[in-house]
């Protein structure tokens, strides 16, 4: 019998308030690609965390290849193999990708060799086909890079068990594949990987064997050939799900938001934003398709205030907004859901009620200079039913949230505040299924609200289940711009790519 790579005997931790692993078992094999499937609190995140020593566990204990081994930081995992790429990356912003990957270097020298380094990093990525500049700022790098640069740190490591927490929600389909390849490759050269994701497909298609965890304790195991959809979604939520929204047509409203010509630089100073035009109307969801990285974020950012347009005009119910900072935005109704939930989103250090007030400048929970704490007390406690969030109180600090909680208490805050206008981005990435339905229902709820959505997604089949009108986004241009029930998925894909039948001009 083959002896297990990795296996974890017994495991319980305990946080404050929560007890996120409730004696887990779970073993990994060299060779296999493991699924690790749970609801958002489940307590994947923190069973990983433990296996590679960044937590220890309340009881149990961790046997590599076969022998009792105690892991009292993350140096320790790392020298025993352990590598994983975390759901909010650790990356240092001002750094340059060599030196992040050189920072948790553990090859024992203390002089640097920056030449070979650098050699090295190009070797690792063109071998597996992950693309980066060594010499690039992580600051300067989207999500998807960034996490290119976690997997080859751990890949540079040498690393025999490969733990990935949710690795494709910031990746494009095309990077999903080459991810997936790898990954495979990975395990047949006698690694165990272990997957975490939200979406079964992704898990039906690359795992070897799925372990389930809800509530902190394992909910059921599956092996390939016994896998089956049905099952596995009884043992995540413990109910069956209603994906089939009814789609009301969207209402004639008034215009709130028009954009004329808009053009903007992106963070490289290159254009990124290039003469986009649309409107989007009261009691309407507009969606944006596209493989992110497309200009989406810089739109957004755009329309909140966050980045200035450098030619162009935004009005916002009929007045001229261009280029207003985001406070009179926000004043105005204007709210907006960002990519990066804990940097733009949330401040990471504040705790649940703080974040709530951050966002309010002087609306329900100010009286000049006096907060009121005991309003935002409540109005944190009503997001935090309405949305099903898991965490410990509301006064521990957000980081300390899961990944899918952090994203419903921030969802929450930006509809608990009535806007208008919604900009929200990829606002599923992370979620799981039960919640995916909670958070449609709720973008649902708003447009009957009369507020005018933009949606920015990834997935074409949450814009035609939500959206009214699909407008599709390639190098910053908008190209084409479809009634949803007109929309065709091989048209808008070949659009997505930078195809157009007028050469690429845009619309
Ligand atoms: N450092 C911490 N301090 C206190 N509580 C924590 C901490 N880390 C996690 N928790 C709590 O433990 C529980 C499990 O969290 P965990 O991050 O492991 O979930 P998850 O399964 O990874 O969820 P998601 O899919 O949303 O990422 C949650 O209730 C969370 O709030
Ligand atoms: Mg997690």
């Amino acid at each position: 019998m083959v002896t297990p790579l990795i296996s974890m005997l017994g495991i319980t931790k305990k946080f404050p308030g929560v007890i996120a692993n409730n004696k887990i078992d779970l073993e990994l094999y060299p060779g296999e690609v493991h699924a690790l499937l749970g609801e958002n609190g489940s307590g994947k995140s923190t069973l990983m965390s433990i296996l590679t020593g960044l937590y220890q566990p309340t009881e149990g204990k961790i046997l590599v290849d076969g022998k009792e081994t105690q892991f009292s930081s993350p140096a320790d995992a790392i020298s025993s193999g352990i590598g994983m790429v975390h759901q909010h990356f650790k990356l240092i912003e001002s750094f340059t990708v060599a030196e992040n990957i050189a920072l948790s270097d553990t090859h024992g020298s203390f002089k640097l060799d920056m030449a070979q380094l650098e050699a090295d990093i190009e070797e690792l990525s063109s071998y597996y086909g992950l693309k980066i500049d060594p010499h690039a700022f992580v600051w300067q790098l989207g999500v998807g890079e960034k996490q290119r640069v976690e997997i080859l740190r751990m890949l540079y490591h040498k690393s025999r068990v490969l733990i990935l927490d949710e690795p494709t929600a910031v990746l494009t389909p095309q990077e999903t594949r080459e991810l997936f390849a790898n990954l495979r490759k990975m395990a047949d050269n006698g690694c165990a990987v272990v997957f975490i994701s939200h979406k079964l497909n992704e898990v039906e298609e690359l795992a070897d064997r799925i372990t389930v965890l809800r509530g902190g304790v394992v909910s059921g195991r599956m092996e390939k050939s016994e896998i089956n959809r049905g099952a596995l979604i009884q043992m995540m939520v413990g109910r069956e799900l209603n994906t089939n929204y009814p789609h009301k047509p969207a209402g004639s409203g008034d215009v709130v938001l028009k954009l004329e010509k808009i053009s903007a630089l992106g963070d490289m100073h290159t254009l990124a934003l290039d003469n986009v035009s649309f409107e989007i109307r009261a009691g309407e969801i507009y969606g944006i398709a596209g493989v992110s990285g497309n200009g989406q974020r810089e739109l957004a950012e755009v329309i909140a205030g966050m980045r200035l347009s450098m030619g162009g005009k935004m009005y916002y119910r009929g007045q001229d907004f261009t280029n207003k900072p985001p406070r009179a935005k926000i004043e105005a109704g204007i709210s907006y859901v960002p990519e990066d939930r804990l940097g733009t989103g949330l401040a990471p250090n504040l705790n649940s009620v703080e974040n709530i007030i951050l966002k309010e400048y002087n609306g329900r929970f100010a009286e000049g200079w006096r907060i009121k704490w005991q309003a935002a007390v409540s109005a944190a406690k009503h997001i935090v039913e309405e949305f099903d969030i898991k965490q410990g109180s509301i006064y521990q600090p957000v980081k300390m949230m899961s990944g899918g909680n952090i994203q419903k208490l921030l969802l929450g805050r930006e509809i608990a505040a009535k806007p208008q206008l919604m900009v929200v981005l990829y606002p599923v990435r992370g979620l799981d299924i039960g919640a995916i339905e909670a958070v449609h229902k709720l973008l649902l709820k708003l447009k009957e609200e009369n507020t005018a959505i933009l949606l920015v997604s990834e997935e074409l089949e949450e814009l035609a289940a939500l959206a009214d009108r699909v407008g599709v986004m390639f190098a910053g241009k908008l190209m084409d711009e479809f009634a949803v029930q007109d929309m065709d998925i091989e048209k808008i894909g070949a659009l997505m790519a930078g195809v157009t039948d007028n050469g690429g001009e845009g619309k």
